[in-house]
């Protein structure tokens, strides 16, 4: 149970992810509301080792509620992995009144939330990645826009590979995890969907079924390529070889992390922090706030990252019976 919070600390951690600045600006005014004051965290941990700490006011989130990005920087801190490091960032917090933490990024941060936890300083985490690889929550901030933003440029990608009449196939983020990959292919009207979960390294047998919709007269295959199962410009090849069909790879990368936050995004993003802040008002510590079947809850962290989640075999299953007549 944690005392009496008078100093909220906020930081993202790990990938940006759009949204966190709609976060940030939650944090900070919802603990200013509540009469409490503010020390924003620059670059992650590494900022809270090296004390690179500013404190905020309701003007020093205005203006970004539509911004991508971060505006406190984000960084991945190996220090923070040691309990070393975990014991400096505690007496820092300490040193500086931070007696509440409101930890913006995913599993790996919430580790650092967690041991932070451990050493008496009180911590929420809220998900933020565009990866969507949390497992105590169906949404994470960024995903939307991240999907968005893949499946506008996949549309484009389909003009020219309809006009060429080509294959295509076009590789999305994710890390580990092909839930970018699974809402672009259905969202897209993609041929395939591979992902690290689900494919089953069987490049002939994508080789055939190319040929076949061919034959029956598709002017395009698309292709979605989570990064997890990655080779996009060695699979291109084989499958043009393959085929016959002329086949270009696109690896989409970081333009999938950045934009203007979905309105989505901004109000999901909006909720979580105002959501961190109550609950360290409230006297939790540990938590991760997780959205689930249309409601915010919370978790202790260390029962969060236990839990698993996986792609929905439902939508999986839309794209075998929709995309190959
Ligand atoms: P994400 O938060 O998106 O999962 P990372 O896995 O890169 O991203 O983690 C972000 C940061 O969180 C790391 O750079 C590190 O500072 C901290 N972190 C990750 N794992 C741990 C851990 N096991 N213990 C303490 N801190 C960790
Ligand atoms: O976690 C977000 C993410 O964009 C992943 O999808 C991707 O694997 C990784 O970060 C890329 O990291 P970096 O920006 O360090 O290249």
């Amino acid at each position: 149970m944690a005392d009496g919070i008078n100093t909220i600390g906020v930081l993202t951690s790990g990938g940006d992810a759009p949204g966190m600045n709609a976060c940030i600006r939650s944090v900070v005014r919802s603990a200013i509301t509540a009469g409490k004051k503010v020390i924003g965290v620059r670059r992650g941990y590494t900022g809270l080792l090296e004390e690179d700490l500013v404190e905020m006011n309701s003007h020093s989130v205005s203006d970004i509620i539509q911004k991508g990005g971060t505006i406190l920087y984000t960084a991945r801190c190996p220090e923070m992995r040691t309990p070393e490091g975990q014991d400096k960032a505690a007496e820092i917090c300490r040193k500086h009144g931070i007696d509440g933490l409101v930890v913006i990024g995913g599993d790996g941060s919430f580790q650092g939330a967690a041991r932070l936890a451990e050493r008496g300083i009180n911590t929420v985490g809220l998900p933020g990645t565009i990866d969507n690889d949390i497992a105590c929550t169906e949404y994470t901030i960024g995903f939307d826009t991240a999907v968005n933003t893949a499946m506008e440029c996949i549309d484009k990608i389909r003009d020219t590979s309809t006009s060429h009449e080509r294959c295509s196939i076009i590789e999305v983020m994710g890390r580990g995890a092909g839930y970018i990959a699974e809402w672009c292919g259905i969202s897209n009207g993609a041929e395939e969907i591979l992902t690290a979960e689900t494919y089953d390294n069987d490049i002939n047998g994508i080789i055939n079924r190319v040929k076949t919709m061919r034959a029956k007269g598709k002017k395009h295959y698309i292709i979605i390529n989570a990064e997890s199962v990655g080779h996009s410009y060695e699979m291109a090849k084989k499958i043009e070889e393959g085929t016959g069909m002329e086949t270009r790879a696109t690896v989409l990368g970081h333009i999938q992390r950045g934009g203007s936050p979905t309105a989505r995004d901004r109000v999901y993003a909006t909720e979580f922090g105002a959501k961190a802040v109550d609950l360290l008002l409230e006297g939790k510590t540990k938590r991760v706030v997780g959205y689930m079947r249309g409601e915010f809850m919370d978790f202790d962290i260390a029962q969060a990252l236990a839990m698993r989640k996986t792609l929905d075999p439902w939508l999986m299953s839309l794209n075998g019976r929709l995309e190959r007549m």
